[in-house]
């Protein structure tokens, strides 16, 4: 039986540097701050640079998680990118950013969950982990969804942004207890009969071309709320942790009225919620890791606090992590 258990050592962030507010975009679209705002909850996101690229945002994001962590690069021996708008088809964007963060030991690897990717990665890094494959892991979330966006569909176009999360993963080898630090549970699941209800209109094998974000969002409502809560469910059941005892939640940010209608579901008080939307929109698996080190660095989150995050999204994907941090 194995005693392992992965523990966080450092977190990060990243945003451009290019702000584009509601009010900007009622310069290209038929919208208004208002509309956006009451349905979402989002008042700005970051856009990349020209030549500035998913794998940048991520290596800007680990940099500040090794920093946060007092660790080197050589100290890492794994890292996953969660991204749905890599540099390239091939390769990963997981192995520009070893070869810009001067790692030439170890693997890396991308994951492709939409939304639900960093917790897709943190779940596949902790079984790692567990397994004893790896010992310290660079679990990273990082998109520019600006890429992929049709700027003339006022559907799809308001609610996406860019931008990248990071956490260093370590082991610990102790016997553990529910009260100590550390990844205590992962959930993940997909449903593909969904699939064409949040896509992209192209790819390598079907089109040829990237394509460009479509999405049913009505539907994707309909489903996320009850998808989230059940997946939150499984890891209370498999804990015996309750609602009750979270200090944080920290959903994938991707709308505060699926974020609030969760919350309220599971009776977790608004005050104990992470909300970092408004300020960066939906950054798909980047939103996670963000909200975390928003909220790590303001000083809410502390060592030791029980932490729920959660996401669903594209595919669908959804999924459920309880850690210590
Ligand atoms: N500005 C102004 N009007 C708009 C805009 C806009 N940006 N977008 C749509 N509208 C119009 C529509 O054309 C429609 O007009 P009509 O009644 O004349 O036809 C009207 O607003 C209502 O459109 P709906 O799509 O029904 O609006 P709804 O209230 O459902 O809100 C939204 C749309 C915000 C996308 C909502 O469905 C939602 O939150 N869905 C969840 C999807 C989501 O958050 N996806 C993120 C990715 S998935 C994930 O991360 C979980």
């Amino acid at each position: 039986m194995t005693l392992r258990r992965s523990v966080v050592l450092g977190h990060g962030s990243y945003l451009p540097a290019r702000v584009m507010t509601n009010d900007d975009l009622t310069r290209m679209v038929d919208t208004s701050d208002e509309w956006i705002y009451q349905r979402t909850g989002i008042r700005r996101r970051h856009i990349a640079a020209d030549g500035e690229f998913t794998s940048d945002l991520a290596v800007a994001a680990a940099r500040k998680a090794l920093a946060s962590a007092g660790k080197e690069i050589a100290d890492v021996d794994l890292i996953i990118v969660a991204t749905t708008t890599p540099d390239q088809t091939f390769p990963a964007t997981a192995v520009a950013v070893q070869a810009k963060l001067g790692m030439q030991h170890g693997a890396a690897f991308d994951i492709q969950a939409v939304c639900s990717g960093f917790i897709y990665a943190l779940a596949t890094a902790d079984g790692m982990i567990k397994s004893g494959m790896a010992r310290r892991v660079l679990v990273i979330g990082a998109e520019t969804f600006s890429r992929i966006l049709d700027w003339t569909d006022r559907t799809t176009c308001v609610l996406f942004g860019d931008g990248a999360g990071a956490v260093l993963l370590g082991v610990s080898d102790e016997e553990q207890t529910l009260d100590d630090r550390g990844i205590l549970t992962t959930h993940i699941r997909s449903d593909g009969t969904h699939r064409d209800k949040l896509n992209t209109t192209g790819g390598p094998s079907s089109t040829g071309t990237v394509g460009v974000v479509h999405m049913e969002g009505r539907e994707v409502f309909k489903y996320a709320v009850g998808m989230i809560t059940d997946v939150i469910d499984d890891a209370f059941r498999s804990t015996g942790l309750s609602a009750g005892e979270i200090d944080w939640f920290v959903p994938h940010q991707a709308n505060v009225r699926i974020i609030d209608a969760t919350a309220r579901k599971l009776d977790i008080p608004s005050e104990k919620v992470v909300r970092t939307v408004e300020d960066h929109g939906n950054t798909s698996a980047a939103s996670i890791p963000l909200a975390l080190a928003t909220a790590a660095d303001d000083g809410r989150i502390k060592k030791g606090d029980l932490v729920l995050l959660e996401a669903m999204g594209g595919g669908f994907t959804w999924g459920s992590v309880l850690l210590r941090w």
